[in-house]
């Protein structure tokens, strides 16, 4: 089957550089324009999904700041959570976990950590989208109990009180340590976060071959309808949709493992308080989707195959049977990318 509806995939796929990433650089465009990416041919693909460009152009000197904080618990108000202690990036720049659980921390969190790979193509932050923009994200680990649970002005004096990163601070910025620039170096570190060259991208650019399983997955993620909702750039991140369109998903839950419906699963309901956005999340992104286990935003699904099951049931209203969900499964996992090395 091919598929026929190009220009609207095209335009979404622009759109899916529009919010988070936009808002990053101030101006917006530099996301699209600074991009190196030899697989750039595909802008003009006639498949709805788009190959992630190689790199963002940022400034290397905030990037080698943004690197450092990322990983030093001197962020936090104790000293013992960083970045990366729930970004990892074995796990896929998440945690592995069905929700935040530091040691560290008696307050845990209450969704599953996204990931922190590739963030500037989804066009919001948080599985709520809750946040516009990446440097306004930044408050939510700044601030919560579960995370670094510090407050912006503690935060800045303990870095500016450090005189490595005084000093570096002042090589770029006249104002040193200041919390603008302390996201910005964040930002800048998080846009290089980028996992290209998956064989997925690959092959859309004609450089590898896909298996036969691998193939046969896509066209079913096609002609099922999966990509009317995960497609462009990032396999998603770009639209908000609920989950249980054709189903109560949240009555099976309940029903299957005793767990209730609260606040969080109210979704965007939350940021907007309109009743037609109760239940209603971000469709995540599907890049390296095999790394980011446990599924869902609630956590609540072990494995790949699950998760395409559950879609089928919940999103689709079809049951899949099992051949085609390992099929799914494998062309899924064509998208993994090329991580970057975790710092530290
Ligand atoms: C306690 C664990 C924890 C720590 C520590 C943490 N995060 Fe997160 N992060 C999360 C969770 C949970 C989410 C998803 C929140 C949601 O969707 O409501 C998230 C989401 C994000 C996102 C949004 C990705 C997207 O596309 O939705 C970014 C960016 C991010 N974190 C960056 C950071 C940075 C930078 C730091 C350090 C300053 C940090 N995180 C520290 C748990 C953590
Ligand atoms: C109507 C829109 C829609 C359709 C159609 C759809 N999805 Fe989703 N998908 C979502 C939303 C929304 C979520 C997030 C749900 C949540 O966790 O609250 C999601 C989550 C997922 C996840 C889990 C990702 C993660 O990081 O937790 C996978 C895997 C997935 N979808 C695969 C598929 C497959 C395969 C199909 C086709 C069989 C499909 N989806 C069809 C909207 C859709």
């Amino acid at each position: 089957m091919k598929w026929l509806v190009r220009g609207p995939f095209h335009a979404w796929a622009c759109a899916a550089l529009a919010a988070c990433g936009h808002g990053a650089n101030g101006s917006g465009g530099e996301d699209v324009d600074g991009h190196e990416s030899p697989l750039a041919e595909y802008s003009d693909s006639e498949e709805p999904i788009a190959a992630l460009p190689r790199k963002i152009d940022v400034d290397p000197r905030q990037v080698d700041l943004g690197k450092r904080l990322f990983v030093d618990a001197i962020l936090s108000h104790d000293g013992k959570v960083s970045c990366l202690s729930c970004h990892p990036f074995s796990k896929g720049g998440a945690d592995g976990k069905a929700r935040a659980d530091l040691a560290a921390r008696d307050t845990k969190g209450k969704i599953n950590v996204t990931t922190i790979f590739n963030v500037p193509y989804n066009a919001t932050c948080h599985w709520s989208g809750e946040w516009d923009t990446m440097e306004g994200q930044l408050d939510t680990p700044v601030t919560s109990k579960a995370a670094l649970a510090t407050d912006w002005p503690s935060l800045v004096r303990r870095v500016r009180d450090n005189e490595g990163y005084r000093r570096s601070f002042e090589a770029v910025w006249d104002d040193g340590v200041t919390e603008t620039n302390i996201r910005r170096v964040l930002v800048a570190y998080e846009k290089t976060l980028i996992t290209p060259d998956a064989r997925f991208d690959r092959w859309l650019a004609h450089a590898e071959v896909l298996t036969d399983a691998e193939l046969e997955g896509y066209q079913l993620f096609k002609s099922y309808g999966c990509v009317s909702c995960h497609q462009g750039v990032n396999v998603g991140g770009n639209m908000f949709e609920k989950l249980g369109v054709m189903g109560d998903y949240f009555a099976a839950r309940e029903r299957d493992t005793g767990q209730p419906v609260t606040e969080v699963d109210y979704g965007r309901f939350r940021v907007t308080k309109r009743e037609e956005d109760r239940y209603v999340f971000r469709v995540p992104s599907l890049r390296n989707v095999d790394l980011t286990a446990p599924y869902f935003h609630d956590g609540s699904t072990a494995t790949l195959e699950e998760a395409i099951r559950t879609m089928g049931r919940y999103q689709l209203g079809r049951e899949l049977d099992e051949n085609h969900i390992v099929l799914i499964a494998a062309f899924l996992r064509t998208l993994d990318g090329v991580l970057p090395e975790e710092p530290g």
